[in-house]
C-alpha cells in the first residue's frame, strides 16, 4: 500500500494544472474532490448527466499522473466473473490431464492442491486495479447501469482494497488505486456504497468556464467564438429539450463553425450547424423558434 511518499497531488491548484496542461479544465469543487480523494484513499463518486467530463475527469487524471488506466465499463448483466475474477477453466483442465497417471488415473493430490491456485486466476479490472505494481486509476464508468444487487461487488474494494476470493483467501491490494465511479443519475446508488465514496455532482459548466474548455479543446476557435458558442449552449440548456447540449457537442459546434469559416455567429451560422448541437427534431424546432430562426426544411417538406 502507497504511504504518503505514493500521493499523486501537491494541492488542488496542482491538480488544476496538472489536468489542464493536459487538455481537462476542473472547477474548484473537481480539484478539491481529486485532491481529497487522493489524500483520504477515496474513491469519488461522480455523478451527473451524459456529457459533462465524469469520463474525461478519471481518464484524464490517469494521464496527468501517469498512472494505468484500468476501465470497468458497467452494463445490465455484468457479473463477477467480469469485474473481479474468473478461473482460467481451460488451464485447470490441462492441469488435470497432465496429472492422468497412465495405471492409477487422476493423481488428486497434486491436483487438489493446485487446481485453485494464483497461476489459474483471471484477473479482471477491479482485481488488476488492486494488484498493480504501481498505483493505477481505477474507472468504474456507468455504475447505475448495474443492477441494484451487483452493486454489492464493488463494496469490498471500494472500503478496503482488497477482494476475496473463496479458494485462496483474501488478496490485498499491493498499490492503492484512485477509484473514479461515474453514475449518469438514471438510477439511485444505495447508501452502502455512497458512504464509502466522496460525493462530487457535476452540472453543466458555467459559460465562462465552457468557453474556456472551447478555447482549449479547439484551438481554431478565438475568444470571440467560444464567448457565443458557450452562450448560446448555456441559453439552450435553460430550454425544456429532450436532450440539452452536452460538452462534447459544444466542442463539436464550435469546431463545426470553424470548418465552415463561420467565425461570426450570426443567425445563419447558427442555422447551418445547430444539428451539431441538437439531436432531435423536436428539440431542433424548439430551439429555432426561441433563437428567432425560420422554420427548417424537412425531408418531406
Ligand atoms: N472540464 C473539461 N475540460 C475539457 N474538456 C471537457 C471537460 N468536460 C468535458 N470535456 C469534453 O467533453 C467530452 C465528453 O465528456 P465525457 O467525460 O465523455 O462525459 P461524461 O462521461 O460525463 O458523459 C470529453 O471527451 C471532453 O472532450
Ligand atoms: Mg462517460
Amino acid at each position: 500500500m502507497s504511504g504518503p511518499a505514493g500521493l499523486s497531488f501537491a494541492s488542488p491548484a496542482d491538480v488544476t494544472a496538472r489536468l489542464l496542461a493536459n487538455g481537462y479544465l476542473p472547477d474548484a469543487t473537481i480539484a478539491d474532490a481529486v485532491y481529497l480523494a487522493d489524500r483520504l484513499g477515496k474513491p469519488v463518486l461522480v455523478e451527473g448527466p451524459a456529457g459533462v467530463g465524469k469520463t474525461a475527469l478519471a481518464t484524464i487524471t490517469a494521464v496527468a499522473t501517469g498512472r494505468l488506466l484500468v476501465r470497468l465499463q458497467c452494463y445490465e448483466g455484468l457479473d463477477e466473473s467480469k469485474a473481479l475474477y474468473e478461473w482460467d477453466y481451460r488451464k485447470q483442465l490441462l492441469r488435470l490431464q497432465a496429472a492422468q497417471h497412465p495405471e492409477h488415473g487422476v493423481d488428486w493430490e497434486v491436483v487438489s492442491s493446485g487446481l485453485f491456485a494464483e497461476e489459474f486466476l483471471l484477473s479482471r479490472p477491479l482485481l488488476t486495479a488492486i494488484r498493480s505494481e504501481s498505483p493505477a486509476v481505477l474507472l468504474v464508468d456507468e455504475i447505475d447501469r448495474l443492477e441494484p444487487e451487483t452493486e454489492a461487488l464493488l463494496l469490498e474494494v471500494l472500503a478496503d482494497f482488497q477482494v476475496s476470493v473463496p479458494e485462496l483467501g483474501t488478496i490485498k491490494a499491493t498499490s492503492r488505486p484512485l477509484v473514479f465511479l461515474t453514475s449518469n443519475a438514471t438510477r439511485e446508488l444505495s447508501e452502502a456504497l455512497k458512504r464509502r465514496c466522496i460525493y462530487l455532482p457535476v452540472a453543466y459548466p458555467d459559460e465562462k468556464r465552457e468557453a474556456a474548455i472551447i478555447r482549449l479543446s479547439v484551438p481554431e476557435a478565438d475568444d470571440a467564438l467560444a464567448a457565443v458558442v458557450a452562450q448560446v449552449a448555456s441559453a439552450l440548456r435553460q430550454l425544456k429539450l429532450r436532450k440539452p447540449p452536452s460538452i462534447s457537442e459544444t466542442i463539436d459546434w464550435a469546431r463545426a463553425l470553424t470548418v465552415f469559416g463561420l467565425d461570426e455567429v450570426d443567425q445563419q451560422a447558427v442555422s447551418r450547424t445547430l444539428n451539431v448541437l441538437l439531436k432531435y427534431g423536436e428539440d431542433l424546432d424548439l430551439a429555432r423558434s426561441e433563437l428567432g430562426l425560420p422554420p427548417r426544411a424537412t425531408a418531406a417538406g
